[in-house]
């Protein structure tokens, strides 16, 4: 049941008194200004650090130092499968079978091994539809792609518009879209949640409409693993890549997940193939021919990193305790709790700002966006000034976003409900002075 919000201390404290999820925050540390530590609600660009990072950490350097190459088999959790003990976990995430999921490489680089596999432009159907303002790095991905077919980005790459006076995108208006583009569109890949609204798409529907115009469908769910409750494999969705360093805590540029739908596991598609996707039972018989594993492992190409999977091991371990139904149902009300406390703080100051991101909760995860009306480098500066951890976005006057954005994401695994009563303090002041 949603509670009724109150923009008070006693409030925020009788909620995380509530929270079953609460003990989680220990986990973590915290970044510290004057002493206590921030309020950090960036875990939509880097998460928190878990405590038994280190530990995982130092458990693979002692393995080294006292195994060298044996470690691959003699370590505590031997190097040579490091890469399958996240196959349980990872699938529960994303909504998956396990040998749908692999952690590896970085995003951009499996978004780009996952195109070759599934862009596959032929006659008339060449176009990809994203939407508008896809991270750049997807941009790139689809337009170096386009061009690597011969192809020219302009005329093949689609960006859906919100609609005038409107800063997200309508699930009608995307199904709408795909229905037109028909027999030309060869790919409909969109982010799970947009980097900069922080809208969450309706990735069953828009799955379904790009397989009945005939078109394969993938995501960038950077923002959304971890974030929402996903169901890849129930979508029918044909693939997906994400990063680990947002919302599954796993430090900078750790190892990335990829999803390939068992139904493609033995078709012959293209691939850029490399040892690791070979049968691992004949890789080291180092024959010549490429032999691919019948799951998403057949897209490795080399063998693990284990330090960054160590991190990745400890902070997947913290999934596996909270669960993601308690996870989002936690961030669905402390959300709705930030929500609460930014709209009371905006009517008394004469509406500075607006939030951007959808109000329904099964459009958003985590994150809102505010577009502030003027003065918002400013407000930023002085929220950051004041312990408050968010990031600031400049204006894009190319799009509906001609003022900045302020973006905000109280993550349910170590943000408090007095987080966001004392982010709305620290807020209010900011925008009285
Ligand atoms: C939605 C999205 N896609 C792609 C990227 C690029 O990620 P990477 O540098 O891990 O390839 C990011 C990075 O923040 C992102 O937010």
């Amino acid at each position: 049941m949603p509670q009724t919000h109150q923009n008070t201390l006693a409030h925020a404290r009788e909620r995380d008194a509530a929270d079953p999820l609460r003990s989680f925050r220990d986990e973590f540390l915290f970044p510290q200004h004057n002493g206590n530590p921030v309020i950090y609600f960036t875990g939509n660009s880097l998460g928190l650090q878990p405590k038994g990072a280190a530990a995982a950490l130092k458990q693979e350097l002692d393995d080294w130092a006292r195994y060298g190459v044996e470690a691959h088999f003699q370590a505590k959790h031997p190097w040579y499968p490091y890469h399958e003990f996240f196959s349980e976990s990872l699938a529960r995430i994303v909504g998956a079978e396990p040998t749908e999921v692999v952690a590896m490489n970085g995003l951009t680089t499996n978004l780009h091994l996952l195109l070759v596999s599934f862009y596959r432009p032929a006659g008339k159907r060449v176009r990809i539809l994203c939407e508008e303002r896809p991270f750049p790095s997807d941009t790139y991905a689809f337009h170096s792609q386009v061009e690597f077919h011969g192809l020219d980005p302009k005329d093949t790459v689609v960006s859906m518009k919100p609609r005038a006076g409107e800063h997200t995108l309508r699930t009608e208006d995307i199904v709408k879209r795909i229905g037109e583009l028909g027999d030309e569109l060869a790919l409909v890949c969109f982010g799970g949640v947009n980097f900069l609204t922080g809208q969450a798409f309706d990735m069953q529907a828009i799955t379904d409409a790009g397989h009945r115009a005939g078109a394969v469908v993938g995501f960038d769910l950077a923002h959304a693993a971890g974030n929402l409750k996903l169901d890849l494999h129930g979508w029918n969705t044909d693939f997906a890549c994400w990063c680990s360093y947002k919302y599954l805590n796993s430090g900078p540029g750790s190892v990335a997940g990829a999803f390939v739908h068992e139904r493609h596991h033995r078709e012959k598609l293209p691939r850029f193939a490399g040892w690791w996707g070979h049968d691992k039972n004949e890789r080291f018989l180092m024959e010549p021919e490429f032999k691919p594993m019948a799951s998403a492992e057949a897209w490795q190409l080399s063998n693990a990193p284990v330090f960054s999977m160590a991190v990745h091991r400890a902070a997947l371990d913290l999934f596996d305790r909270a669960g993601m139904d308690a996870l989002r149902a936690k961030s669905e009300e402390l959300t709705g709790y930030l929500a609460f406390v930014l709209k009371t703080i905006s009517a008394a100051h004469g509406d500075p700002f607006t939030i951007i991101t959808p109000d329904d909760p099964a459009q958003r995860g985590c994150q809102l966006s505010l577009l502030v009306r003027e003065n918002g480098r400013a407000l930023f500066d002085t929220l950051t000034r004041n312990g408050v951890v968010v990031d600031w976005r400049e204006p894009d006057p190319s799009t509906s976003l001609r003022a900045g954005v302020i973006r905000m994401a109280p993550v349910p695994l170590y943000n408090s409900f007095e987080d966001v009563f004392r982010f709305g303090g620290i807020l209010d002041n900011a925008l009285r002075s």
